[in-house]
């Protein structure tokens, strides 16, 4: 499959709209955030254009910070590479991903008050946000920047159970570890799967779980026949999505074996 082909096929995966911000989505980001410290707008200001999007995470309507234009984001990272500029680096933080929904479908049947999660590969922060909403103390990490600095102010109302950190798959490394992993949308590129084996056994805790979320992308399978001759045990999970019902989402349930 072409560079363009690929790109396009992640571009119609997204679940964002085009909608530009209304006064009505800013006020209720304020009634469920509060204030926003101007300090954290500003760094998100300087970095990209960015909107507040109303998004069912937990059971709540939540006000999470995206990008204002994820499509152009990618077409423009694309476009670059194809005309040779090295160190582009996919933007694909910046469209929040159906499986993110999945995966906060999924936590509902987790016990996860009081639990301390990581999770990898946040983007926008949809997974981690839902797990904090359960009661966990989450640390939302993420191998870029740009999508931090979102994440920071989507997060500011449960900020005393999110901390965001950069981490970059197989190359950081936090000093603890967690009974839980989450990671949405994060087995897409075949190279990334050793850096992404190497973060989950630096950081899963004895006896703990890694929950994966994909939208049954042909990669994924994949990485399933690759991850299943590794030393890990793996149940498959099938989540069925009211937005649209043929297109179920996955999580890939991981034990160390
Ligand atoms: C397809 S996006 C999914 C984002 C988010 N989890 C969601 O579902 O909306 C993949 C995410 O993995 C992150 N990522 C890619 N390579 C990474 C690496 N080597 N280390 C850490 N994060 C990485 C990207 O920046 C991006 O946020």
């Amino acid at each position: 499959m072409g560079r363009n082909n690929s790109m396009a096929c992640y571009i119609a995966d997204m679940t964002h709209d085009d909608a530009t911000p209304t006064a009505t989505e800013n006020t209720a980001a304020t009634d469920i955030h509060g204030e926003i410290p101007p300090a954290l707008i500003a760094k998100a200001d300087a970095v990209l254009d960015w909107r507040w999007e109303q998004t069912p995470i937990a059971g709540h309507t939540w006000p999470l910070a995206v990008a204002a234009d994820p499509d152009a984001m990618l077409i423009d990272a694309c476009k670059r590479q194809d005309n040779g500029e090295t160190g582009v680096i996919d933007p694909f933080w910046a469209a929040t991903w159906r499986a993110a929904s999945g995966l906060d479908q999924f936590l509902e049947t987790q016990q996860l008050d009081g639990q301390s999660v990581l999770e990898l590969g946040c983007g926008t922060g949809h997974a981690g946000i839902s797990a904090a909403l359960r009661g966990a103390r989450v640390i939302l990490t993420d191998g870029v920047e740009d999508p931090l600095h979102l994440v920071r102010m989507s997060s500011h109302a449960i900020a005393d159970r999110c901390e965001i950190r950069r981490l970059r798959f197989g190359i950081d490394r936090l000093d603890q570890t967690f009974p839980i992993i989450l990671g949405s949308d994060v087995t897409y590129l075949r190279q990334l799967w050793p850096e992404l084996e190497q973060c989950l056994m630096d950081h899963l805790a004895p006896g703990g779980v890694v929950l994966l979320s994909d939208p049954y992308r042909i990669i994924a399978n994949e990485f399933r026949e690759w991850i299943g001759k590794r030393p890990w045990s793996y149940t498959e999970h099938k989540i069925e999505m009211k937005d649209d019902p043929e297109h179920p989402i996955r999580v890939m349930e991981l034990r160390r074996g």
